[in-house]
């Protein structure tokens, strides 16, 4: 059987705010099917190409319609959600009808537009509400009596590999099961609620109450939804009859809006201890590997087993991919240059997922036939049940596994033979259907259908509006406000609160509004120590309110008042009050920079954007470990790349980190962002299942996500520069300590010096006045760690540094010394390098070694006054003033660090201040040196004067010390020898003459010099000769000497820079020394 590939669209969507406040570049082109994208890094580097069966530019030249709408301008390729209906999701409709199972699923970064194509916002729907509306217009001009349709609706989701009915209140503890029908192979989620509907409203109905379960579920039970794939399904059956009785056409749409793919760098969870528990992406990925295992297997590769039973999503999507479906992935793409990367992924995603071939078929059976082989498996299902012959022992399985299997097999077949029954039931009578209808639409009727219907309310009425990082999941939830008082706070609390939230840090009776004549103020109950924060700021007395301002009840109830009786909000603000923009005030209130990012490097952003990515999350976590008693806090901290250790020619980024603390004994630990995010879903693993009331404090800790082994903490780091070592200089000096927040911690101090191959130091002075002299010849030097002196006296139990050289694989560590915070080190180690090369006079001018100085950590007894406290009591202590911790010197700090890394700094500029000075005083030296050979030159009677010794001794002085602003040249008779000979010929001195060359173009001189064998072309050179010239010295044979000799006699009188030019006529040589 022939297959049919995969149809594969792209869409790119327009700049976000964030984007456009940061002036973000455009990386993406489309053209006809093609879609092209720019590394902003390499802009001049062809753009990558790939080909889609549809690229749509969704991203400008669009006109918004007064009902929203948004639609191509004149003349424009903006592709509107109506053209990307009418593209594909005409063709599931119409594959639909002719029976044929389909699938859509929308791939893409977090924000890329999935949703956006999929749903929709407001009045630009999506293709699922289009194609469902579409469905029930093209069913209703059916005009043939005999053909009838059913269909039925459901949403799931899937998160943390849990599978929940997001029609059903009630969904088993750990998700509903996936079970696989032992006949055909196929998987199907057990006890799923299939709601038959009979128009398009109901579907819409029931789309709002799957998308405010969700909504609820990620506020009360922190799990945020987000990162939840989400799973429509509609089956479409149409009922036909004839002579030879009725026959069931029937096809199955799998509406999938796949969660976020991660950015690329979540690997820091790779080096968790912890990492096997969680499953955050494991659908994600194990859909990665199904399609590219199917993408292998269309391009002829033997022997793959496609994975498809590695996590909940890819079994259910088996048909989808590869199997009985006709299907289509729409790729949303981010424009923005700062997604680079994941936009380059996604599109290789796509690119790959376009091989796959399918193998649709049409599903149309005689309902007699149907109904026949159920009856018939039935029976077969209940034999096996009774027989429980279902499997049999094997050699080598253990009775345990025997058994377990046993159970699983009988599980799954009573399983489906309750499913069986239920379609046996649906399929063999009429009137069922109309009557399961009948009370279905009563039902849908009687929803509660959250915020979106309450449209004319909320024109009047004082109400808050939820947030939610998805925003397709915000302003789901409303609660009005009535005159008098309205109290909120937990279900359980006594008399019940008129408005019930559940989850993190909510107390029992947790704040009262109160509502006079338009007029709202707030206040959290009195002795509750409830958390509330309006716009950012913790709230503790009566808080009158504003329209549009941004409550945060606990630590993720967040919420906009919204008062349409006195809409003056004083400050200015936005149109619409965005999670986003709420979260980014909470960060600036708690010290971190959230400028809009013009002029930011893309690093820079990324870690902004990281920063408020995690904060919630660790307020999250701080909340879980109040409530659940750990004893633990966390922070976020910002590493600025200086303040990281790093593979010379490797780049470092800002580092978005997490720091845990043991409040008991101030023990830390530093997580990287990967790590805490997967052991922040392990954490609201373990705070769900306290939650569906397990005893989670005998967790052995182990398995605990808030324990970690102590180890090492990196109190600080001090960076040596190495520009000294270019020079053969050493450096030598106390270098601060800095932590991550830019704090002085300590000092270390450092000593860096050229040696000789066995460590032992030059007996003269090896200092070169170019660092190109020290090009192919070995080198060595030596780094000594002298002694270290820590201010904090909790790191007395032991002190260590490390630090790496280079490209050194491992770091180098100095002995640990306990028990002192001044620990004298006197570590030395000799680094040599067999011939330097350029890439080593790099690393001295721009490199640098950086010293982490470790503390040791041990898991000491908790003092018994601190034990008495709880999480809660302990994060306040810490805090110092209660909630509002936000000190001005805490926000100083880290608002400094997404600028410049102060320290390292002033480490550099002290290295060169040293080299300078260095170099000064050689300077002066030579000077001084040169000016008494002349003054004795000058001194002695004229029969004395030899010009030989005269002219070794300045020229030693030149050549022995040094700056930059000499250059040796060589130049050469052209016309009598050829360049070849030039390297053989040891004589070649001859023919040469040396000139000491001043002047702007040094450097080119010195580049052509080195090419060269030290010569250049006399033409080069030749306009200095009057100027510049300070010694020279030159045979007479040749012309061209002769020609640069009678030039230099009549420069000799007038030059103002020749003070001295007489000499050595002997050999016909002629000296000048610059004044
Ligand atoms: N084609 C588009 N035109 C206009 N706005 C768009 C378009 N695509 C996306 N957006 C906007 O971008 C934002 C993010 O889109 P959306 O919610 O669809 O992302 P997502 O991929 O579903 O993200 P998540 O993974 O978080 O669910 C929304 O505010 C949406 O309105
Ligand atoms: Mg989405």
């Amino acid at each position: 059987m022939s297959g049919e590939s995969v149809k594969v669209a792209v869409r790119v969507r327009p700049f976000n705010q964030r984007e456009l406040d940061r002036q973000s570049k455009l990386v993406i082109k489309m053209d006809g099917q093609m879609t092209m994208i720019y590394n902003p890094e390499a802009p001049n580097d062809e753009p990558k190409k790939f080909s889609f069966d549809y690229s749509y530019w969704s991203h400008d030249g669009f006109i918004a319609k007064e009902e929203g709408i948004t639609e191509p301008k004149p003349g424009s390729n903006y592709a509107s959600q109506r053209i990307v209906f009418d593209n594909l999701g005409q063709g599931v409709l119409n594959n639909a009808f002719e029976g044929y199972n389909c699938s859509l699923f929308a791939y893409g970064q977090t924000g890329s537009g999935k949703s956006y194509s999929m749903v929709g916002y407001g009045a630009n729907k999506g293709i699922v509400p289009i194609t469902c509306d579409e469905l029930f217009k093209t069913m209703g001009t059916n005009e043939d009596p005999n053909k009838r349709y059913e269909v039925m609706f459901s949403m799931l989701e899937i998160y943390n590999e849990n599978v929940r009915d997001l029609l059903s209140k009630d969904n088993p503890k750990g998700g509903l099961n996936v079970r696989q029908n032992p006949k055909l192979g196929m998987f199907y989620v057990e006890g799923l609620k299939k709601v038959p509907v009979g128009s398009y409203a109901e579907i819409e109905k029931r789309m709002e109450q799957g998308t405010q379960q969700r909504t609820v579920a990620s506020t009360n039970m922190n799990a945020t939804s987000s990162r939840a794939h989400t799973v429509v399904t509609i089956i479409f059956d149409q009922i036909i009859k004839s002579e030879n009785g009725e026959t069931k056409k029937s096809s199955v749409m799998n509406l999938v809006d796949l969660a976020g793919s991660e950015r690329a760098d979540s690997t820091g969870a790779t080096g968790d201890r912890l990492k096997e528990g969680a499953n955050i992406n494991k659908s994600l990925s194990a859909l990665g590997n199904v399609i590219s295992a199917l993408a292998d297997l269309s391009m002829g590769k033997k022997k793959i087993v496609v994975p498809y039973r590695d996590s909940v999503l890819t079994k259910l999507l088996q048909n989808a991919l590869g199997g009985n479906s006709k299907t289509i992935m729409i790729a949303a793409l981010s424009p923005a240059d700062i997604n680079y990367d994941e936009t380059l992924s996604t599109l290789r995603y796509a690119d790959r997922a376009k091989k796959i071939q399918n193998k649709a078929v049409i599903n149309e059976n005689p309902l007699d036939k149907l109904i026949r082989e159920l009856k018939e498996e039935n029976e077969k299902l209940k034999k096996a049940m009774e027989g429980g012959g279902i499997i049999q022992q094997e050699a080598g399985m253990s009775q345990e596994e025997f058994l377990r299997m046993r159970k699983q097999m009988e599980e799954e077949i009573r399983a489906q033979f309750v499913a069986n029954q239920q379609l046996l039931a649906d399929s063999e009578d009429t009137e069922t259907w109309d009557q399961k209808l009948a009370k279905a639409q009563q039902e849908t009727q009687e929803l509660d259908s959250g915020g979106k219907s309450d449209a004319i309310r909320k024109q009047k009425e004082i109400h808050l509006i939820n947030l939610n990082e998805d925003p397709m999941l915000s302003g789901v939830i409303v609660h009005f406000l009535k005159e008098g008082e309205t109290t909120i706070g937990r279900k359980d609390a006594a008399p019940v609160p008129d408005i019930c939230l559940s989850g993190l840090s909510i107390q029992k009776q947790h704040a009262i509004m109160r509502c006079k004549k338009g007029v709202v103020e707030l206040e959290p109950t009195t002795g509750s120590g409830a958390k509330i924060k309006v716009n950012g700021v913790p709230v503790t007395g009566n808080k009158k309110l504003s329209h549009k301002d941004r409550l945060l009840f606990g630590s993720n109830h967040l919420y906009v008042f919204l008062n349409p009786k006195n809409q003056d909000s004083g400050d200015d603000l936005p149109p619409e009050i965005t999670w986003e923009f709420a979260q980014k005030e909470i960060a600036q209130v708690k010290g971190f920079a959230t400028t809009t990012g013009v002029g930011m490097t893309k690093d820079q952003q990324i870690a902004q954007e990281q920063v408020l990515e995690i904060l919630p999350m660790v307020s999250e976590v701080n909340a879980v470990s109040e409530e659940l008693n750990k004893q633990k806090s966390f922070e976020v901290v910002l590493i600025s790349a200086a303040a990281q250790e790093t593979t010379f020619g490797t780049l470092n980024n800002t580092s978005v980190m997490v720091k845990m603390k043991n409040l008991l004994n101030g023990n830390t630990w530093l997580w990287e962002r990967g790590k805490f995010m997967n052991r922040r879903y392990l954490i609201q693993d373990l705070y769900q299942k306290f939650l569906d009331g397990e005893d989670v404090s005998k967790i052995p800790k182990e398995n605990d996500p808030f324990w970690e082994p102590t180890e090492d903490v990196l109190i600080g780091s001090a960076n040596v520069f190495l520009q000294s070592l270019s020079y053969s200089l050493d450096f030598d000096d106390k270098i601060t300590i800095t932590d991550y927040k830019g704090q002085e911690e300590g000092v270390v101090k450092v000593h860096v010096t050229p040696c000789q191959k066995d460590g032992t130091a030059f007996e003269e002075d090896a200092f070169v006045d170019d660092p190109h002299e020290l090009l192919g010849k070995p080198y060595h030097f030596k780094v000594t760690v002298q002694n270290v002196e820590v201010y904090k006296a909790r790191f007395s139990k032991g002190i260590q540094v490390k630090y790496r050289v280079y490209k050194d694989k491992k770091l180098t560590e100095t002995p640990l010394i306990k028990n002192t915070l001044k620990p004298k080190v006197n570590h030395s180690k000799t680094f040599s390098f067999s011939k330097v090369k350029k890439e080593h006079l790099d690393f001295f001018e721009s490199g640098c070694i950086t010293f982490l100085v470790y503390g040791t950590q041990e898991d000491t007894t908790p003092d018994p006054k601190l034990m008495k406290y709880s999480t809660k009591e302990l994060r306040l202590m810490e805090q110092g003033e209660g909630p509002g911790s936000a000190t001005a010197a805490n926000m100083a700090r880290r608002n400094t660090h997404f600028a410049l890394d102060h320290a390292s700094d002033q480490s550099h500029l002290k290295t060169e201040v040293l080299l300078l000075q260095r170099k000064y005083e050689r300077l002066a030296a030579k000077e001084k040196r040169m000016q008494d050979i002349c003054k004795e030159w000058d001194s002695k009677p004229e029969s004395e004067k030899q010009y030989e010794p005269f002219y070794r001794a300045v020229s030693a002085v030149a050549h022995s010390t040094g700056t930059r602003l000499k250059t040796r040249v060589h130049l050469l008779n052209q016309h009598e020898i050829r360049r070849s000979s030039i390297r053989k010929n040891s004589n070649i001195d001859d023919d040469l003459i040396s000139l000491f060359v001043f002047g702007e173009d040094e450097d080119d001189l010195q580049t052509e010099a080195d090419r060269n064998d030290g010569i250049v072309q006399y033409d080069r050179v030749k306009h200095h000769h009057h100027k510049d010239i300070t010694l020279m010295r030159a045979h007479t044979f040749a012309d061209t000497t002769t020609q640069f000799l009678q030039e230099n006699a009549q420069a000799k009188n007038g030059h103002r820079n020749i003070r001295s030019a007489e000499g050595g006529r002997k050999d016909g040589s002629t000296a000048c020394v610059l004044q």
